[in-house]
């Protein structure tokens, strides 16, 4: 992990709730998480937990139920739900309240405190709506300052052909400047590379594509820049005139690697990459990750449903249990001192290609009736020692804690 800590991602009480027949989904609730510049961030946990859902709302795919999303310290999705609860919740609270006050002025100064709360959460909805739908254009208008910045006092001072090449430039920069987006400076690599892959277009269309729609138009560029990624993921730029269904799906994940780092994104998340590939070819396309995080210092979410894949690739790892972080620690230390029984029966999961471990280990099966008694205190997300977090009530945070000594 790097030392010089920048804060990419700030994720905070993310809730994405779907509608659904009687109520609803709580496909993520409440989870919350930084991942550092040049860090790679393991996300975990069996099918249906959220963590798809969880990436799709960074990238801003859903208007987020409630929570914050920053990245570069820019709020990029904020949910307004959390604000519309805290108004009823008062409301109700404040009318009982109010109807037992012993005097008018009392009755008054609760009236007064309620107007407070509801203006409070009233502005927040407003700021989060603002954020939610401004942060792009606050972004591309810090770009085409830049780029005045940069370019107006050269075209001031230059003339002839040197005048007319850099005011061509300026309007090009200015042009991307304008249609640039902060979110596609996070990409995202999904599981199916498959089914990621529009079939009717050749690699080269694919993986030009972002670059096009930021408004890059001279052909010269787009085609160095596609050949120059196709060599950077394994391929060759023979590659580009050719369609997806030509490729293994080895090399289709390459091409899904490509379409994303042409964008030079400061995030990439990658979901399951590799979980529909054949083992063998999993370990090259976790290699190539690997070199390009090396390279380029990429910052990676990498979600995977088992620990196995991200045991040695993340230096972080967060595990997803039904909607919820059920515990989150440096991945040595998850190793090491697993405390949540879902990580404990994740961890159990894991062959080893050691005979003698193989043929002691028991399978731990994770059972939450039967794991915790909730019944009265409610769990919450506690730091048990530092940089280690466990989903645990009080009694549990107590064990852990004894645990750990
Ligand atoms: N667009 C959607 N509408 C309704 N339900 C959804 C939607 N996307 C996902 N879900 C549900 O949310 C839960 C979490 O899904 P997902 O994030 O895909 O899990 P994972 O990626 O961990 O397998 C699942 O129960 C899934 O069926
Ligand atoms: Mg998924």
């Amino acid at each position: 992990m790097p030392n010089n800590q920048e804060t990419l991602l700030r994720v905070e009480h993310l809730c994405q709730y779907f509608p659904m027949e009687g109520g609803e989904l709580k496909a993520v609730d409440d989870v919350s998480f930084e991942i550092q510049k040049g860090e790679v961030f393991g996300l975990v946990g069996e099918s249906g937990c959220g963590k798809t859902t969880t990436g799709r709302s960074i990238i801003k795919l859903y208007d987020i139920t409630s929570g914050s999303v920053y990245f570069k310290g820019i709020r990029i999705a904020a949910g307004t739900r959390s604000y519309v609860d805290a108004i009823n919740h008062a409301k109700k609270e404040y009318k009982q309240r109010i109807a037992a006050a012993g005097s008018e002025g009392e009755k008054k100064k609760l009236e007064n405190e309620l107007d407070q709360i509801i203006a409070e959460n009233k502005k927040e909805i407003k700021a989060a709506e603002y954020d939610q739908k401004h942060c792009d254009k606050e972004y591309s208008d810090e770009l085409v300052k830049k780029a005045n910045e940069k370019y107006l006092p050269l075209i001031e001072k230059a003339s002839g052909e040197e005048k007319t090449r850099l005011t061509k430039e300026y309007k090009d920069e200015l042009h991307k400047a304008k249609r640039t987006k902060l979110v596609t400076q996070i990409q995202m690599i999904f599981q199916d590379p498959i089914a990621s892959l529009d079939p009717r277009r050749t690699v080269r269309d694919i993986i030009a594509e972002g670059l096009v729609i930021q408004g890059e138009r001279n052909k010269k560029v787009i085609d160095d820049k596609v050949y120059e990624m196709l060599e950077l993921v394994g391929l060759v730029r023979e590659h580009a005139t050719r369609y997806p269904h030509e490729f293994s799906g080895g090399q289709r994940q390459r091409i899904g690697v490509a379409r994303s780092i042409i964008m030079n994104p400061d995030l990439i998340i990658a979901d399951e990459p590799v979980s529909a590939l054949d083992v063998s070819v999993q370990a090259q396309v976790i290699n190539l990750l690997n070199d390009l995080r090396d390279r380029f210092g990429l910052t990676l979410l990498f979600i995977a449903h088992d620990l196995s894949v991200v045991k040695y690739f993340s230096d972080r790892i967060g595990v997803m249990y039904f909607g919820k972080m059920v515990e989150m620690a440096p991945s040595d230390e998850l190793f090491r001192n697993p405390l949540h029984p879902y990580t404990r029966s994740l961890i159990s999961a894991i062959p080893l290609p050691d005979p003698t471990y193989e043929k002691q280990r028991k399978r731990i099966v994770y059972n939450p009736l039967a794991d915790h008694d909730y019944s009265v205190d409610k769990p919450t997300f506690r730091e048990v020692k530092p940089g280690h977090f466990v989903s645990c009530n009080q009694a549990e945070f107590e064990r852990y804690q004894a645990e750990m000594k």
